[in-house]
């Protein structure tokens, strides 16, 4: 293969103080699959790393499941460009038990497959690792027991298998599944590994929503292919990570150059940023607006207007669009809209097209109310948490000053269980490190794992105003959330329960080479 379409390709422009510090930093190439283990950082607190009891690895015999999955990692090529074959990493998975309906694969794609729950079904998973390298899975917003969620300290090796058995407690939604290796999860969800995990329940079944070959799963990712069509990914201590890894190829469900054909009726469409670091800020070409029905954690109380959708890494958000004006052969491009985070400018470029392709018998009313989403009442939190996002002088990025160390917490990450708080994210720029005068500042999508949160609270400072006019009528910071973007001269405050899971679990930052480098840190919740 010589050439790669260029219909796709992402012009980007790295600018302003954050391409000078980084300026020393020497790019790395290494292979699309990657081997050997990354580099952990140094543990920052020193603190005595607890004994764990060894995790679940074999199923339990009073856990009645009423459906069973193997999902297996496995090294394979796809082909992702007409004649070209590309080797990926991929989850595969098999239904051992339960409804046909539970896991189905997205056609034409290397990603992992979907896996549909409903509220309420208990699930045993069994993960078999056939990778050359340490992992485990991940269900990213679900709300799990601490051994069940998929904690870097459970990583199995080639040929081991882990045994997830869990109850879906969450509410309907548009969840997703993806690798958590501490070092290696950027590298591992790059290399394809990635799913869907959808929730259903009653609540969504009144909304009458549209359903079936009507609502689509999206998830957009950005990669870099080399000239034999081979995935390259920017090693550590590379400016790569850094920044977070930029890729100059789309793909959207795994496709280059995706489209979309539908009927002239109203869709369900779920949209989730796969990617490693990017942002997107979506808009239609034509300019006409979305009507945004979901978040994060699932439906909003009711329909909300957007000229454009903000789209940071791991976040989600569900648009109902109605086609049924359209006559039939119109395609509609959905672009991303150049917007700049104050030390990076990203200009616009394609994500996929939607073409009316046949008439449709029925349609779909848009509910003008969709769901209860019963919020805590702020006044009833204990007490506020601040987690300050940092650049530090020989570790990188830091969440209060420190790396992760894989079991350990400090005081200010111990919580009651039971306990309502408020946790302020921080992103002043104001490192501690003293790397660069003002301090780096850089766009950080913080991601907590157990129970969704409410954002509560965005403070802007001067500073960053600029940049934020970019993309701030894009954000939905209404519904129940489990990542929320933290802008540069921002704080972020969100209102969490840690209600009904004691032990250990991760915070951290959702750019996946940030988040290796070591932003992210356990927090523990104790029994009262
Ligand atoms: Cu999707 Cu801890 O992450
Ligand atoms: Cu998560
Ligand atoms: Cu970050």
């Amino acid at each position: 293969m010589t050439k790669l379409t260029r219909r796709n390709f992402i012009r980007f422009a790295g600018a302003g103080a954050a391409t000078a510090v980084l300026a020393a930093c020497t790019p790395k190439t290494t292979t699309p699959a990657p081997t050997g283990a990354g580099e952990t950082p140094l543990p920052a607190t020193g603190l005595p790393q607890a004994t764990l009891p060894p995790p679940t690895a074999v199923a339990s015999a009073d856990f009645a499941p009423d459906v069973e999955i193997a999902l297996k990692a496995v090294q394979d090529t796809a082909v992702i460009f007409p004649n070209v074959t590309t080797n990926v990493w991929r989850i595969r998975g098999e239904l051992l038990q339960g409804d046909a309906s539970a896991l189905q694969s997205i056609p034409d794609s290397y990603l992992g497959p979907i896996l549909r729950l409903r509220k309420g079904q208990k699930v045993r998973i069994h993960f078999t690792n056939e990778l050359p390298e340490e992992s485990i899975i991940h269900w990213h917003g679900l709300h799990v027991p601490a051994e069940m969620d998929g904690h870097p300290q459970y990583v199995v090796g080639n040929g081991e298998t882990y045994v997830y058995e869990f109850e879906v407690r969450n509410r309907a939604g548009t969840y997703w599944y993806h690798p958590h290796p501490h070092g290696r999860t950027g590298p591992q969800v790059y290399a394809g590994m990635a799913g869907f995990f959808l929730v259903t329940d009653d609540e969504e079944a009144a909304a009458n929503l549209p359903d079936g070959e009507y609502d689509i799963p999206l998830v957009i990712q950005d990669r870099r292919f080399d000239d034999n069509g081979q995935l390259v990914y920017q090693g550590n201590g590379t400016m790569d990570q850094m920044m977070g890894f930029l890729g100059d190829q789309l793909l959207v469900n795994g496709q280059p150059d995706f489209t979309l054909p539908v009927a002239a009726r109203a869709y369900r469409l779920r949209l989730l940023n796969g990617s490693n670091s990017r942002i997107y800020k979506l808009g239609w070409e034509n300019g006409s607006p979305f009507t945004v029905i979901g978040t994060d954690g699932g439906l909003l109380e009711k329909p909300v207007e957007r000229p454009y959708l903000t789209l940071a890494p791991a976040e989600r958000l569900e648009i109902w669009v109605d086609f049924s004006d359209q006559p039939i052969g119109t395609e509609l491009n959905l672009v991303s809209l150049p917007f700049n985070t104050g030390s990076f400018n990203s200009g616009q470029f394609p994500i996929l097209t939607a073409r009316v392709e046949r008439e449709s018998a029925e349609n779909a009313t848009l509910p003008e109310r969709l769901s209860t989403p019963n919020f805590f009442d702020e006044a009833d939190a204990e007490r506020t948490r601040e987690v300050a996002l940092e650049m530090s002088m020989g570790r990188g990025w830091t969440l209060n000053g420190r790396t992760f160390e894989m079991t350990a917490v400090t005081d200010d990450e111990t919580i009651k269980q039971g306990s309502l708080e408020i946790w302020e994210f921080n992103n002043k720029g104001s490192g501690r490190g003293g790397m660069m005068g003002g301090g780096m500042s850089l766009p950080h999508p913080m991601h907590m794992h157990g129970e969704s949160f409410k954002i509560i609270e965005r403070q802007i400072d001067h500073d960053g105003e600029a940049a934020w006019e970019t993309l701030s009528a894009g954000v939905v910071d209404d519904g129940w959330k489990d990542t929320v973007l933290v802008m540069p001269g921002q704080r972020v405050k969100v209102l969490r329960r840690f209600g009904d899971f004691t032990g250990l679990f991760l915070y951290h930052c959702h750019n996946l080479e940030h988040e290796d480098m070591g932003m992210m840190r356990n927090y523990r919740v104790d029994a009262v």
